[in-house]
């Protein structure tokens, strides 16, 4: 392909996915395929990585998070960013309402939105291009977070018009996305983020632009700062052309014609605010006419044109009736209190982690508490704190058990970590709960086995590791509640159909600590079969660029384990397939100079295009990366090499000019 050509195309994909983003993330409704949206976006980047330098800031493929910073850049705010006033009842509300008509000496409509519940920033486009994301900070001062921001997939890079305006908006972390971050964190034994909005501040407040890539978390926008030749006449009609732009506003916004309005929409979302998957903490009212808005004008902190309606605290008091105990899949062992049911923000809670034991000791949890409980930011209950008043004596101080509660085996706590693991790798818990993680989606993939069934397995003793999954019969099956003939039959299909996956579902299956489904790919592709990756100690596996020490060496103590190995063998005589089905990594001729070794290129060579270096150096075994780490083996630099070079050269990794290239070649 040509570059002329090339950039031709790589405009067309680049309007055709921003628009397929937009469809899928900000309207919820998909005009394409997942397949299809992932081969346009495949086709990008094999064009992107023929002609990097056509590569643009507003790309979809620049989304994934870049290398990390050393610091966040000091932004200012033209306009500062202020916070809102306060009101707590209704009366509050009307006396806003009265200062407002008094103010104007006008009747005067509002806007009602949620006080969506996360971190406010800003985000700068010019002629329509994403040019800066910042923190709010001090309202005068924040930070730029543009390279965290970048990663949140409903942020246009670029607006559907060549506008240059500033905005400003939430950035949150839904509460589905919340909680299983919550409880991946927790099997790890990592800290749990107290709250949605903790978890996206914290997100956004990385260096490293890869963790917030990872987080999963969405904006919505609904403000403007400054707008170049904007034409609105009010704060709806901003809404409307900011959503025409492409840029996320809420949906359920609404103008109100009177305070009386605006107390009922308040009230329905009071009574509502549990149903949506985002947290809000209250209601903002705002005067919609904007000459309106300045005539009124600010107060030293924030606008007289607008108030927050705050939502009373979702506290309630109930008695936590005992402290139970589960395992889960790595062995982690959580408390869980058992609390007398009572109504919190519109549902019935009986139960609220504990986390660990440091939390019970911080804040002297006993059985038979009487205990002030709350939604964390509404979803997860959580003990705020006990009321020592109310104590009778009777009350008994908890502390962990030196046991499994399943198995009966020591319990260990690993260094650093604050919570408490069974290590027993046949304790029933952990294998129940390992089961039902080989079976989900990006595992194994059998449909038809949800955890009810599979407690039911371990209970009927049909099943005792993971590989019995495989000896199950029909008429066992059949047995058990609620399984009719046909569910059988299709749990059967789908548990026989699993054993010809490739092998990097089965690599995420096992739950090896550390290992994702993206290094499971990694490591099946690396090592093609499983036996080869059984083999493999740590120093070997950290060779490969996208396997940290950490991984490294949790794989290789896995696949040391005894009963490991009698778990794959088992799989093996079960009719496992124990290879990776994809496209293979190239081994090249035995004395090829590349076999096995991570390459970078850059610069300009004269007789080979980027591409075409790329290609002959893959066909000869090696593999080539984009960028310079302490993996790189050797880098390959054309003419006007930059600052991939320099790093080489830092690291004293092997350099190599274009003539070396071409006489290893000839060689
Ligand atoms: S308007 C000048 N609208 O609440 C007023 N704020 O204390 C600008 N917030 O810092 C704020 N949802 O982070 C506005 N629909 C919404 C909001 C909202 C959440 C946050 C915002 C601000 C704080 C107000």
């Amino acid at each position: 392909m040509k570059q002329t050509e090339a950039k031709e195309k790589l405009e067309t994909l680049r309007k055709q996915l921003r628009r397929y983003n937009y469809e899928y993330h900000t309207l919820d409704q998909p005009s394409v395929s997942d397949d299809e949206y992932d081969k346009k976006l495949r086709e990008l980047l094999d064009i992107e990585t023929e002609f990097p330098q056509l590569i643009t800031a507003d790309s979809p493929s620049q989304r994934v998070g870049s290398e990390p910073l050393d610091a966040f850049q000091k932004v200012r705010h033209n306009v500062p960013m202020l916070s809102l006033g306060n009101s707590f009842d209704e009366q509050e509300l009307r006396d806003f309402d009265r200062r407002a008509r008094q103010g104007t000496e006008e009747e005067v409509s509002y806007v009602c939105e949620l006080k969506i519940d996360g971190l406010a920033v800003s985000l700068k486009y010019e002629d329509g291009l994403l040019v800066r994301g910042a923190t709010r900070g001090d309202g005068t001062t924040g930070e730029d977070i543009t390279a965290n921001l970048r990663t949140i997939r409903t942020i246009p890079l670029r607006l559907d018009a060549p506008e240059t305006i500033e905005v400003r908006g939430e950035a949150f972390m839904p509460k589905k996305s919340f909680l299983s971050m919550n409880k991946a964190r927790e099997e790890k034994g990592e800290m749990v983020f107290a709250n949605p909005r903790n978890a996206a501040a914290g997100s956004l407040r990385q260096l490293d632009p890869r963790i917030a890539a990872k987080r999963n978390l969405d904006i919505f926008l609904y403000g403007v700062g400054e707008w170049q030749g904007e034409a609105s006449k009010s704060h709806s009609e901003r809404l409307e052309r900011m959503k025409q732009l492409g840029l996320k506003t809420n949906p359920e916004w609404k103008k109100c014609k009177n305070i009386d309005e605006v107390i009922e929409y308040v009230n329905g979302w009071i009574e509502h605010r549990a149903d949506l998957d985002y947290e809000i903490d209250g209601i903002v009212i705002k005067v919609d006419r904007l000459d309106q808005q300045k005539v009124l004008g600010f107060t030293a902190k924030s606008p007289r044109w607008a108030t927050a309606f705050k939502f009373p605290a979702e506290e309630a008091v109930t008695k936590l009736i005992t402290i139970e105990l589960s395992v889960g899949r790595t062995g982690v062992v959580t408390p869980t209190a058992i609390l007398e049911p009572v109504q919190v923000a519109g549902t019935t809670v009986q139960r609220a982690s504990l986390h660990n034991e440091d939390l019970i000791r911080e804040k002297d949890i006993r059985i038979g508490d009487t205990v002030i409980i709350k939604k964390a930011g509404d979803i997860i209950p959580e003990v705020v704190r006990v009321l020592d008043d109310q104590r009778t004596g009777e009350e008994e101080p908890f502390s962990m058990p030196e046991t499994c509660p399943e198995c009966g085996s020591k319990l260990v706590r690993l260094e650093e970590e604050v919570a408490l693991r069974c290590i027993n790798p046949n304790c029933q818990a952990q294998l129940r709960e390992a089961l039902i993680h080989f079976v989900s989606r990006n595992a194994m993939d059998i449909e038809g086995l949800g955890e009810k069934v599979i407690a039911q397995l371990f209970q009927e003793e049909l099943i005792h590791n993971i590989s019995d999954l495989y000896k199950l019969d029909r008429d066992e099956l059949l047995q058990l509640e609620r399984m009719g003939e046909k569910s059988v039959d299709n749990l059967l299909k789908a548990i026989e159909a699993s054993k010809e996956n490739s092998l990097e579902k089965l690599l995420f299956g096992l739950g090896i600590r550390y290992v994702g489904t993206k290094a499971a790919s990694t490591l099946a592709q690396e090592f093609g079969v499983m036996d080869k990756l059984m083999e493999a100690d740590a120093d070997r596996l950290v060779q490969i660029p996208e396997i940290g020490e950490k991984m490294a060496d949790s794989i290789a103590r896995y696949f040391d384990k005894p009963q490991v190995h009698e778990l794959i063998h088992a799989l093996k005589q079960e009719g496992l397939n124990m290879e990776y089905n994809g496209p293979l990594l190239n081994e090249g001729p035995e004395d090829s100079p590349f076999n096995g070794k991570t390459i970078v290129l850059t610069g300009k060579m004269e007789n080979y295009t980027r591409s075409e270096a790329k290609n002959i150096v893959q066909e000869l075994g090696g593999k080539v990366t984009g960028s310079v780490s302490k993996k790189t083996d050797l880098l390959i630099a054309g003419e006007d090499a930059g600052s991939k070079l320099t790093k080489a050269e830092e690291l004293g990794i092997e350099v190599w000019n274009e003539e070396d290239f071409a006489n290893a070649l000839e060689d």
